[in-house]
């Protein structure tokens, strides 16, 4: 099984991480993943002005015990301003720096940062070398970007203009998303642009190259290694609700190749949503913590054997009393615990 590349300093010892995920990946749900054997996890991106200004971006930064490695990722359109944010992630005490330049969302392209920089390579480039000056040799830089702004050759040239910038300036990986810009998230994430991005830059020193896109299950993360050459693999969608990839993947690390395959009891389920929840409510308070988890609680409910029935009650939740609810009425207490696909041990 392969061993992650090193990011700078920073040394993994499974090739996956999980994703940036706006809206998803806060301290709770990367506390959660390192719990089921995640070695690094990236923040969500964060736009360089709210960490400047002080106030709730600069809270919601701050690290939590137990959440490291890990990737501060900074969104921004101004060198200047980017640069003084990723110095305030090293202060706060970030491993690695990570810089978005893959986001496809509309209000972000039009304000000139994530996604949009791929097809202004001069901006681009001149962000991730304010970035990389203010952060210094004291931390690794990296950066997230997609295979392109589009199909067109502009974008590929503008493409790999930047690649050979991120090296040049001395980035210690790169996680190419292989959708592009204007794909959003419709259609496959093509792997063989992966393969392609190794086989031109595979081996430069001190640089990894990860891929994203269309990672399901643990199989596929090693299945995208096996395809592509990436160095690491970014876990993404896959595991919203779903941490127990992480373990399914070490798992087959181990070469417990049934592991891969043994879906979460009823027990691990009901554990993960009472951690997860509770981490919650440290992280955001329980007003919203309430209102967050649903999202949450939909995707942990495919895991049930009764899915309809427990989604329908988790979107239904406003407060601490109704998730408790949800779990008293659809996890059975862990002494009588049964694997989730047993639907008979299930209270219903
Ligand atoms: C809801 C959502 C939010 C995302 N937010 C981020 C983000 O903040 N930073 C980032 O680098 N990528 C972000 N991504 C992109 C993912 O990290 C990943 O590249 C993409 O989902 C492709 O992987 P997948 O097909 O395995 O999900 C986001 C994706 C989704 C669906």
């Amino acid at each position: 099984m392969p061993v992650m590349a090193p990011i700078g300093k920073v040394t993994l010892d499974a090739p996956f991480f999980q994703a940036g995920l706006a809206g998803y990946s806060d301290a709770a749900m990367r506390l959660v993943a390192r719990q089921h054997g995640c070695p690094y996890a990236i923040t969500e991106a964060m736009l360089d002005h709210f960490l400047v200004n002080g106030g709730k971006g600069l809270a919601a930064a701050q690290i939590m015990t137990g959440d490291r490695p890990i990737a501060g990722q900074l969104m921004g359109s101004h060198p200047t301003e980017i640069a003084h944010g990723a110095k305030i992630l090293v202060e706060l005490g970030y491993d690695v720096v990570d810089i978005n330049l893959a986001c496809p969302v509309k209000k972000i392209r039009k304000k000139c940062r994530g996604g949009h920089l791929l097809s202004q390579p001069d901006e681009a480039i001149a962000i991730l070398d304010a970035v990389r000056q203010a952060v210094g040799d004291d931390r690794p830089c990296t950066v997230k970007l997609r295979r392109g702004s589009n199909d067109g050759d502009r974008a590929a040239a503008n493409f790999h203009r930047i690649f050979e910038g991120v090296i040049e300036l001395g980035y210690a990986a790169a996680t190419v998303h292989g959708r592009t810009v204007e794909q959003k998230y419709i259609g496959p994430s093509r792997w063989p642009f992966l393969r392609a991005l190794v086989e031109r830059y595979g081996g430069t020193p001190r640089f990894a190259i990860f891929g994203s896109g269309d990672i399901w299950s643990a199989r596929d993360i090693f299945r995208m290694i096996a395809e592509t050459g990436v160095d690491g693999v970014s876990v993404a969608r896959g595991c919203i609700g779903n941490p127990w990839i992480f373990a399914q993947a070490r798992a087959l690390m181990a070469g417990d190749q049934a592991g891969a395959d043994r879906p979460p009891t009823i027990a691990q389920q009901r554990q993960v949503l009472l951690d997860h929840f509770h981490l919650a409510v440290r992280v955001h308070g329980q007003r919203r913590a309430s209102l967050s988890m649903r999202k949450f609680g939909i995707k942990f409910s495919y895991h049930h054997p009764n899915a309809e029935a427990v989604k329908a009650r988790f979107i239904a939740v406003k407060s601490l009393d109704d998730w408790h609810d949800v779990v008293e009425s659809f996890y059975v207490k862990p002494q009588a615990a049964a694997p989730a696909n047993h639907a008979q041990h299930v209270a219903v």
